[in-house]
């Protein structure tokens, strides 16, 4: 067992109608002039935006809006709320949307209290002295980023997708209402499992995990596949969003992995240059490296990693060759994605290799994963990438 400290002060509201308390949540937790942020227009679409502004107004609290972030959210955007921020005085941020929007707003958050370029905060140049405080309304179950201090934000012009943290930046409450997300189209239910069930994996599969881990982590694994099956099923099954939410909702703020020693997360390394170099949807590029990267890293180091994997999560026969329930576990992994209809060749979502060598290039320099569980060298990345095209 690593030694490990873990912080995690993000309150939840979990439930139906959850978003009528929005504006007791802003008071209390001491918001005097809110700006809410969303983005492309589903929230507007939906009411929720109206809803939650009766809210606000409710409690008499003054707000300004910004809406248009986009998946994949740039440092452009992040300049333009700060200057929303400064030039009207909010001093409060309540975020509506999936990923995208929350991890928008925790640049800004950080942003609006630092004097220089966010992107030195982003980038870990420069340490967050303060950030504004940040309610989140989530409506895409996926990232997880209502429940960790992390966001995502790429600059176009240099091909950069970075993902930071700061424990400044953990949400001081999540509102979580599983029928916001009965909207979400196929395609992004399937991407939002997708990435949920590689923020588990990038944490099982550790040179050092425990009994407690592997168990939580299978059993995530599990909940995810059955209850994205039936939410595709049925979009407004209840219970089967409400466990999606809270599935992806511990993916990423490392409870799963207390104690565990730390992966370097190769999938998402490399899945962030895909997305920084062709805007594809984050998800959807990690079910694509994910059984390419199972398949390279699998040798004797390995096996016994894949053979848990294989009978606990897919129920393969523990009774067959190690190699065999390894490879069963690998192809189980891809019929899955597969099954939910997720793209799964770079090709089908618009990239060739015509940018392999650079983008190999680019995350052997920048991603650090000659530290990884199983040391990625520039070729080794070069090598997954060619074998998912
Ligand atoms: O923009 P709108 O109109 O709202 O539409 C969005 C967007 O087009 C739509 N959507 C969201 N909620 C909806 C809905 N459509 C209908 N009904 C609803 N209720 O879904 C589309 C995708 O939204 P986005 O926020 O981009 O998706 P997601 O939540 O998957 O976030 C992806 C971003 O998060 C980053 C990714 O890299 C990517 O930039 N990540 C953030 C992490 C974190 N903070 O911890 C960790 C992850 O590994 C990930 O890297
Ligand atoms: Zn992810």
């Amino acid at each position: 067992m690593i030694d490990f400290s873990f912080y995690s002060p993000t309150e939840f509201v979990f439930g139906r109608n959850t978003e009528t308390r929005t504006g007791a949540l802003a008071r209390q937790y001491g918001a005097k002039k809110v700006m809410i942020l969303y983005g492309g227009g589903s929230a507007v679409r939906s009411g929720l935006i109206g809803r939650v502004k009766a809210s606000i107004d409710s409690e008499g609290i003054p707000y300004i809006e910004m809406g248009g972030i986009q998946p994949n959210p740039t440092d452009g955007k992040v300049r333009e709320g700060i200057d929303l921020v400064r030039g009207s005085g909010a001093d409060f941020l309540l975020a509506v949307g999936g990923g995208s929007v929350l991890d928008c707003s925790k640049a800004i958050a950080a942003g609006a209290k630092y004097d220089g370029d966010p992107w030195d905060l982003i980038t870990y140049k420069v340490k967050a002295q303060a950030a504004l405080p940040i309610v989140d309304i989530l409506t895409l179950a996926a990232t997880g980023s209502e429940y960790d201090c992390g966001g995502v934000i790429s600059r176009t012009e240099t091909n950069d997708k970075i993902g930071y943290m700061d424990s400044l930046l953990f949400p001081v409450c999540s509102i979580l209402d599983p029928t916001y997300t009965f909207s979400v189209s196929k395609k992004q239910t399937a991407a939002g499992c997708a990435d949920a069930m590689n923020h588990v994996m990038e944490q099982y599969f550790a040179a050092d995990t425990t009994l407690l881990n592997d168990g939580i982590c299978e059993a995530e694994l599990r909940a995810l596949m059955a209850n994205a099956r039936k939410c595709l099923a049925n979009p407004k099954d209840y219970t089967a969003r409400a466990e999606m939410m809270l599935c992806c909702t511990y993916g990423c703020n490392g409870i799963l992995s207390l104690g565990n020693s730390y992966s370097g997360w190769p999938c998402h390394a490399i899945e962030h240059a895909l997305s920084a170099y062709y805007d594809i949807t984050h998800g959807e590029g990690l079910a694509i490296i994910t059984p390419r990267w199972m398949r390279h890293i699998l040798s004797e180091k390995t096996i016994d990693r894949f053979v848990k994997y294989g009978i606990n999560v897919f129920g393969i026969d523990a009774s067959l060759p190690k190699q065999e329930i390894a490879e069963k576990a690998i192809d189980e992994t891809y019929r899955f994605f597969e099954s939910i209809n997720i793209p799964m060749h770079l090709r089908e979502v618009g990239i060739d290799d015509s940018r392999i060598d650079e983008m190999a290039h680019h995350i052997a320099v920048n991603e650090g994963l000659d530290k990884a569980y199983v040391p990625l060298s520039e070729q080794d990345i070069k090598k997954i990438l060619v074998e998912s095209l």
